[in-house]
């Protein structure tokens, strides 16, 4: 008796091994293909116009600073206190923010 329980639990555990086995196997995730057109080289229209605004009204009173020179929470109060500089409305300070921002 005592053995046909171990025999039991012995057997329980093999099936539950590979049972534990084949559902790793099939929990791999899908390999993922990266998108092929990357934010970095499509800019949406949106994106465009904050490029344009940030090339042309940026630059006139000093270089045209790297978007990577400063992070999303430093561009914030720049954007803020240049865009009246660069006579620029909230609206378009708002478009250059989230270009400068975009990496
Ligand atoms: C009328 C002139 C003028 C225009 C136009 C202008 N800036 Fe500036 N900018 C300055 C001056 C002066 C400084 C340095 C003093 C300061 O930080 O206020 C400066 C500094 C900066 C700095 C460095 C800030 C820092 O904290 O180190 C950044 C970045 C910058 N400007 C971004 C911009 C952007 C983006 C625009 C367009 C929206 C812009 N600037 C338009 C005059 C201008």
């Amino acid at each position: 008796m005592k053995y046909k329980v171990l025999a039991l639990a012995a057997l329980a555990t093999i099936i539950y091994s590979c049972a534990s086995k084949s559902a790793v196997v099939t929990a791999e995730p899908p390999k993922v293909e990266p998108p092929v057109a990357t934010a970095a080289t499509v800019l949406t229209p949106e994106l465009a116009e904050g490029k344009s605004l940030y090339e042309n009204s940026c630059a006139r009173c000093h270089r045209l600073y790297e978007p990577k020179e400063f992070s999303a929470e430093q561009w914030k109060p720049i954007v803020l206190r240049m865009a009246p500089k660069a006579r620029l409305n909230e609206a378009q300070g708002m478009k250059v923010y989230n270009y400068v921002t975009m990496q």
